[in-house]
């Protein structure tokens, strides 16, 4: 009853020609019809992106949004509505490199979450705990704060309207990947909360992992029940890659 949904975000890698290399590579590859498809680039790049992967079913997303839906004075940030104007049609909200990196708190990214879905994008809710979280079996407890924060204002409905991705951080760019048991039982967890709420709509939220996604352990982790995809980061850097990434959802 859930689509699978393949993300690759690109981070803050590429250059014209690298993106052009890229979006050639991915050109080329056969893509499951049954699968949502989705790449992040750099946000200067969607542009050129959105050129070469025209009559492709790859669609776009932002990799984060200012937490205002509209124009004004927030120099360097990039309103949901510019994402929308330039074809992207989901936005990662929460990514654990914003929330350390530059201080989004639980607050800043529900505000990111609102104004995406004011703008009609979907946003990617990502949560996960850092390794000492993880080591001292605050896993629940830290996602269950993240996720709520989103709950307190928009309920299961709300959050349905976007994906959870649960990206451990302690997996993420270190080729350390959560076992598909250790995912597994995260996104057991994070739908039993959900299903408390509301059952019937925590059934139709998309829950993709991400953490150190690659060919090789795609098939083992997206065959769980309640793993409905990936959000991948390195390996989505290279076509062929992330082509069988998709092609294992
Ligand atoms: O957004 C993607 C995640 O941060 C995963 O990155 O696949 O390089 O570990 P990774």
């Amino acid at each position: 009853m859930r689509r699978p949904l393949v993300a690759g975000n690109w981070k803050m890698y590429g250059t014209r020609q690298s993106v052009d290399e890229l979006l050639i590579g991915l050109n080329e590859q056969h893509w499951p019809d049954e699968v949502d498809l989705l790449i992040a680039p750099p946000a200067l790049y969607v542009q050129q992106c959105r050129e070469a992967l025209e009559g492709s079913p790859l669609r776009l997303a932002g990799q984060s949004c200012a937490f205002q839906a509209e124009s004004g004075a927030l120099t360097g940030e990039i309103s949901p509505a510019q994402l929308r104007d330039v074809g992207c049609e989901f936005v990662l909200v929460g990514h654990s490199e914003r929330r350390s990196l530059f201080g989004e708190t639980d607050e800043v990214v529900c505000r990111k979450f609102a104004a995406a879905l004011a703008c009609g994008l979907r946003p990617i809710l990502c949560v996960g705990e850092t390794r000492e979280q993880y080591d001292s079996g605050e896993t629940a407890d830290v996602v269950g704060r993240q996720l709520q924060a989103v709950l307190d204002t928009f309920g299961v409905g709300g959050l349905a309207q976007g994906v959870v991705a649960y990206e451990p951080v302690w997996a993420i760019g270190t080729g350390l990947t959560a076992t598909p048991e250790q995912a597994q039982d995260v996104h057991a967890m994070i739908r039993a909360r959900l299903a408390v709420l509301d059952d019937e709509q925590a059934q139709c939220v998309q829950i993709v992992y991400g953490g150190s996604v690659k060919a090789e352990n795609a098939h083992a982790l997206f065959e769980m029940p309640d793993i409905d995809g990936g959000l991948v980061g390195g390996a989505s850097l290279n076509a062929n890659e992330f082509g069988a990434i998709a092609r294992a959802a």
